[in-house]
């Protein structure tokens, strides 16, 4: 007999994954390893590591092994399906480390493959047969429909009011024109940090959402505690989109380094030039050295509800209990 109180933190993707609860935390590089990873998994909901712009697929693996050692439960690797176009060949390929990344997930059977960049259409066969669940991170609705086209399970809608790299139109109106628009379940993301945005996100019709900036504020994110501090101290305003640090639209907390650039946008260089000459040593600067005027400090407009650096398991237990109590709040309960 059908349940006629179903769960509302229950939704078809914790099943289709195996997780308990709808809170997905973001695949962020450097930050997201797998003592993040694992907690998050432990507390329930999917910890993904972060493979970014430099792991490399020994590390990968090690990453993966320790995630395994701390939990059994399912969780994810981000990839960035960088590609390159040899010397006079019209066809572009996986670049060499991502074709290394992408073999430690498949033969790792890592439960769940996340393409923040890019296409992972040359994976997903792949990963299927081997049971993995394919994601896309996407910020535009062509890009969606791209991304199941290329055969990936579910897409995680991520708006400009988020941290890090962005689109052009806020989350809550991308998620629910992406849910409008296609059959997979739909993550939403982007700004969204506390358990009324789980629950506003569910409202939108997505069935979970991608947490990015609230898991920097955590314990085990791998972030400089500086960064962490200036998560806390930011207020909702604090941030800007700049192309200051790779060369194309970017969202961090606006500080010394992106003043100085807000005054010379025209010396802004094109992606990937900006990134290699002034974004990534900016970035170590910030995540890694704790630099925090100096350096670039990928953050969303979830600064503004973020309070505490707190356990990454207490962050997905409070998220969900919120959420429960703000969906019965609205329904009268
Ligand atoms: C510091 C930082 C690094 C990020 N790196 C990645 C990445 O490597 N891969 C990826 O898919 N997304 C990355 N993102 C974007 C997230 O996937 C997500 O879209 C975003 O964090 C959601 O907004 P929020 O930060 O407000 O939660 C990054 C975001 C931040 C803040």
């Amino acid at each position: 007999m059908a349940d006629s109180n179903p769960d509302p933190m229950r939704t078809p993707i914790c099943d289709a994954i195996g997780i308990d609860y709808p809170v997905l935390q973001a695949g962020m590089g450097m930050i997201a390893q797998a003592e993040l990873a694992a907690a998050v998994s432990e507390a329930g909901g999917l910890g993904v590591i972060g493979t970014g712009l430099s792991m490399r697929p020994d590390e990968l693996r090690e990453q993966i092994r320790t995630v395994r050692g701390v939990t059994d439960k399912p969780f994810g690797v981000d990839i960035l399906f960088a590609t390159v176009r040899a010397k006079g060949s019209s066809v572009a390929s996986y670049t060499d480390n991502v074709q290394g990344l992408i073999r430690v997930t498949l033969e790792e059977r890592v439960p769940v493959l996340i393409s923040g960049l890019g296409s992972p259409r040359g994976a997903v066969s792949e990963a299927h047969e081997r049971g993995i669940y394919v994601m896309s991170v996407i910020g535009a609705e062509r890009h969606a429909l791209k991304a199941v086209n290329d055969g990936v399970d579910a897409v995680i809608a991520s708006g400009r009011d988020g941290g890090g790299h962005v689109g052009e139109v806020g989350t809550a109106a991308l998620v629910p024109s992406v849910v409008a628009a296609l059959d997979v379940p739909v993550i939403a993301a982007g700004g969204l940090a506390d358990g009324p945005g789980l629950a506003a996100a569910l409202m939108w019709g997505a069935q979970g959402v991608w947490l990015g900036t609230r898991f920097i504020a955590t314990a085990e994110a791998g972030a400089h505690r500086n960064y962490k501090a200036k998560i806390v101290d930011t207020g909702s305003s604090g941030t800007v989109v700049t192309r200051a640090h790779s060369g194309k639209p970017c969202r961090m907390i606006r500080n010394d380094f992106t003043d100085y650039w807000a005054e010379r946008e025209s010396e802004i260089q094109p992606y990937p030039r900006q990134a290699l000459e002034v974004g990534n040593p900016a970035s170590t600067r910030g995540r890694l050295e704790g630099d925090a005027e100096r350096g670039v400090l990928p953050a969303g407009q979830s600064v503004g509800v973020i309070r505490a650096v707190e356990p990454a398991g207490d962050v997905v237990r409070a998220i969900v209990e919120q959420a429960r109590a703000a969906i019965a709040a609205a329904a009268g309960l």
